[in-house]
């Protein structure tokens, strides 16, 4: 049976991912910081294995894939999910932004993912996943420090999948816009204008059953209506 690592995975889109994997028969280990949510998650799937991390405390992390390998002697699947958004504008954020959503998005992806490639090498199989996001491409008047941090954690996924191809390890950069979770609390639009995360989960899966011939290298995903953008917000109160 697979083992699957996903992390910031106690509401949104790595709550939906981990139920679609547990619910395919995968063993799957969850993080996030809350534990709170950890225990919602732990109730409702007991077959997970819930872990207490914040990625962006790099011996917290060291720690979670020594535990994980320790206790479940691989992994098979690592899904990058955990992230925050800040906005803010480049010229008008505050200076720690930068750093904020690198830590946030990038770091602990960046330090787990090397604690876990050696397994993957050695067996010559395995996948990384990171949960990018349009904002990763696209260029757009407020994307600020999270988009940097995006755009970096899409660069890590293209320069790892050309370093993994001689080894069998596939890299995928999976890269959602607005998904319904609770990113958008307080933001006055209808449920209609965001995606659904059980969607995004469903490429995830639809990635990892590909053979082991195959990576599904980028996925980009958008509400049918398309991005989310000023003309949303006419309208709205200020
Ligand atoms: N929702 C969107 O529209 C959208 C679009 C594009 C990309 N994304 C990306 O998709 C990912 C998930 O977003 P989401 O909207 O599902 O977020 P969410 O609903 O806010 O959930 C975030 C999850 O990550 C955990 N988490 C946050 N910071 C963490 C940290 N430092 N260490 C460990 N766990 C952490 C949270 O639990 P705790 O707070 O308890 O730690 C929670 O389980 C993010 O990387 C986000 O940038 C989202």
């Amino acid at each position: 049976m697979s083992v699957v690592l996903v992390t910031g995975a106690s509401r949104g889109i790595g709550r939906a991912i981990v139920e679609r994997f547990a619910g395919e028969g995968a063993t799957v280990v969850a993080c996030a910081r809350g534990r709170e949510g950890l225990d919602a998650l732990q109730a409702a799937l007991p077959a997970v294995d819930c872990r207490a991390c914040d990625m962006r405390d790099a011996a917290a992390v060291d720690a979670l894939a020594r535990d994980v390998l320790a206790r479940h002697g691989a992994v098979d699947l690592l899904v990058n999910n955990a992230g925050a958004f800040r906005p803010g504008g480049i010229a008008s954020e505050d200076d720690d932004a930068l750093l904020d959503m690198l830590q946030a998005n990038l770091f602990g992806a960046y330090r787990l993912t090397r604690r876990l490639l050696p397994g993957m090498i050695e067996r010559r199989s395995g996948m990384v996943l990171n949960v990018c996001s349009t904002a990763s491409i696209a260029a757009y008047p407020n994307g600020g420090s999270y988009s940097i941090a995006k755009h970096a954690l899409y660069g890590f996924s293209r320069n790892l999948r050309e370093e993994m191809k001689p080894h069998g390890v596939r890299v995928v950069a999976l890269l959602p816009g607005a998904t319904l979770t609770a990113s958008w609390d307080g933001v006055p639009l209808p449920p209609e204008r965001m995606m659904p995360a059980e969607d995004v989960a469903a490429m995830a899966w639809t990635a990892w059953t590909m053979s082991a011939r195959t990576v599904v290298e980028d996925i980009v995903m958008r509400p049918q209506l398309g991005d989310i953008g000023e003309s949303d917000f006419a309208g709205s109160p200020a």
